[in-house]
C-alpha cells in the first residue's frame, strides 16, 4: 500500500483496487483484441490459423487462447504493416535496431503518446520525481524510444527537461554542474562512464545536485546499484520497457521499497512463460515475460514476447503487480559447460573484489564443442594487485555461478565505453 503521505500523489489508475483493476483490465483487453482483429491483417491472420476469435475471451485467463507475436512477425511487416490505424493517424514513428537485418518499427497516434507521456510521468514520480525538478536526459534521442520517451514524461509530469542526448562526456559533466539538474535519466552503463569523467576532472561526484537516478535500456544488478548510489549520493531506481511494447515506462521502480518494478497493469498485461514449452507459469515463477497492450491504438500488440527473464510478484508501494529486476535476456544466456550464465551474474561477482571496475566484456570462445568465458574486466585506477584481485573474481564465478573462467585484468579506460546500450558479450564462437 503506498505510505499515507504518498497516496495523494498517485493518479486514478495507480489507486484502482485490485478487483476495479481486473474489471478494467477484461474490458480493455476484449476491446484491444477486437481492434487488432478488425485494423490489422496479421493478427486476424493468426487468429484465424489458431482458431480463436477476440469473442472467446471471456476471463483474463483465456488471454493464453491466443498466439503469441514475436520480433520475426514485426520484422516481416517491415516498415508499416503492423500499424492498425490508417497511416495519417500515425503520429510518430520509433525503431529499435537490433543485432541483424532489418529494424524494427513502431508507430504512436496522438493519444498513444499521450498515454506514454503520462506514463513516463507516472514513473518519474515513482523515482521520487516531482513537478518543477529540472531533469537531465541523456538517453539518446532519435529513433530510439529512451531519449523521446523521457522527455515527454518529464514535460508531462511538469518537469524543466535538458535534453542532451548521448554521448559527448565532458559536455555531460559541464551542463550537470552549470544547470543544476535534480533527476538524470540514462543508461546505467553510460553513467559509470559520466562518473569517470567527473574523477578525470577532480570533481566530487558526490557534490553534484542530482538526487535521483533513473536507469534502464538494460540489464543491471543490485551491486551496480550500491556502486552509483554510493558514487554520486543519489537515490537509482530501475526503468523498464520496450519499444515494441511502447517505450520506458512499462514499469519502474518505486523509490520507497526499491523492490522490483511496479507493472503500469492498466495498461500493459504481463504474462510469465516457460521459453521452452510455452505454458503460462503461475506468479512468482522465473521465466519469459510477455505482453499485452491494453490501450494502443496505432499498433496494438497481443502477447509479445519480449525474451527478457524475469518473475511477476505480488505488488508493495502500489497495488499493481511487480517483476523482479530482468535476470538477463534469453539471447544473452551463455552456456558454459552446461551451465546457464548471464552477464548480470558476472557483474555481481566483479563488484565484490574492491580492485575491480564495473567495466567488463565478455569473450565466448568455442576451441571445441564446449563453450569458453573469459572475463575482461578493469581495475580501479588505484588498484595495486591486479593478479590477486583476477584469482579472487575467478574464485567468486566458480564458487556462485559454477563455472571455470578465465579472467584478464585490463588498464582502467580500456574497455570500450558506450553512450546508450552497453556491450557486454563478444561473441567469437564460429
Ligand atoms: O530500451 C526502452 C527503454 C529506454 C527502457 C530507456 C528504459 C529506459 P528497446 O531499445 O526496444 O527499448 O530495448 C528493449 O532493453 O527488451 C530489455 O532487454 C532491455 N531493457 C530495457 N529496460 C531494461 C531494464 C528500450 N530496466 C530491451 N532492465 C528490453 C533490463 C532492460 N533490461
Amino acid at each position: 500500500m503506498p505510505s499515507p503521505d504518498y497516496a495523494p500523489l498517485l493518479d486514478a489508475g495507480e489507486k484502482l483496487s485490485r478487483d476495479a483493476l481486473a474489471a478494467l483490465q477484461l474490458e480493455r483487453l476484449k476491446a484491444t483484441l477486437e481492434h487488432a482483429y478488425e485494423n490489422a491483417p496479421h493478427y486476424r491472420r493468426a487468429f484465424d490459423a489458431a482458431g480463436v476469435a477476440p469473442g472467446d475471451l471471456q476471463s483474463l485467463d483465456d488471454l493464453k487462447r491466443f498466439p503469441f507475436t514475436t520480433k520475426t512477425d514485426l520484422r516481416e511487416h517491415y516498415p508499416f504493416g503492423f500499424f492498425a490505424v490508417p497511416r495519417e493517424r500515425v503520429a510518430r514513428v520509433h525503431a529499435s535496431s537490433g543485432t541483424t537485418g532489418k529494424p524494427t518499427v513502431v508507430g504512436y497516434t496522438k493519444r498513444d503518446i499521450e498515454t506514454w507521456s503520462a506514463l513516463v510521468a507516472r514513473s518519474i514520480r515513482a523515482a521520487g520525481g516531482r513537478p518543477g525538478m529540472k531533469v537531465h536526459v541523456s538517453y539518446g534521442y532519435g529513433l530510439f524510444t529512451g531519449g523521446l520517451g523521457a522527455h515527454y514524461g518529464a514535460e508531462a509530469l511538469g518537469c524543466t527537461v535538458i535534453p542532451m542526448s548521448g554521448g559527448q562526456t565532458e559536455k555531460q559533466v559541464q551542463l550537470i554542474r552549470d544547470f543544476e539538474p535534480d533527476i538524470i535519466m540514462v543508461t546505467p552503463s553510460y553513467m559509470l562512464a559520466i562518473l569517470d569523467e567527473f574523477r578525470r576532472e577532480g570533481i566530487d561526484p558526490r557534490e553534484s545536485s542530482l538526487k535521483i537516478g533513473i536507469f534502464g535500456a538494460e540489464p543491471w544488478t543490485e551491486a551496480m546499484r550500491r556502486e552509483i548510489e554510493d558514487a554520486f549520493a543519489i537515490d537509482a531506481v530501475d526503468i523498464y520497457g520496450l519499444s515494441e511494447v511502447i517505450g520506458p515506462g512499462v514499469a519502474n521502480e518505486c523509490v520507497e521499497t526499491k523492490d522490483g518494478l511496479t507493472i503500469w497493469e492498466d495498461h500493459f498485461y504481463p504474462e510469465i512463460i516457460d521459453p521452452e514449452t510455452d505454458e503460462v507459469l503461475p506468479e512468482g515463477e522465473l521465466g519469459e515475460l510477455v505482453f499485452t497492450s491494453l490501450t494502443k491504438e496505432a499498433m496494438p500488440i497481443i502477447r509479445y514476447r519480449t525474451r527478457d527473464l524475469t518473475r511477476l510478484l505480488p505488488g508493495t508501494a502500489r497495488r499493481m503487480r511487480r517483476m523482479e529486476k530482468i535476470a538477463g535476456r534469453c539471447d544473452d544466456m551463455l552456456i558454459i559447460r552446461g551451465v546457464n550464465v548471464f552477464p548480470s551474474q558476472v557483474e555481481e561477482q566483479i563488484l565484490k573484489v574492491p580492485a575491480l571496475a564495473p567495466h567488463y566484456v565478455l569473450e565466448v570462445m568455442r576451441p571445441d564443442r564446449m563453450d569458453e568465458l573469459k572475463v575482461i574486466v578493469e581495475r580501479r585506477t588505484d588498484a595495486e594487485d591486479a593478479d590477486a584481485a583476477a584469482r579472487e573474481l575467478k574464485r567468486h564465478i566458480k564458487n556462485i555461478i559454477g563455472i571455470a573462467a578465465e579472467v584478464e585484468i585490463a588498464n582502467a579506460g580500456s574497455v570500450a565505453r558506450s553512450a546508450g546500450k552497453a556491450q557486454r558479450i563478444k561473441d567469437l564462437r564460429t
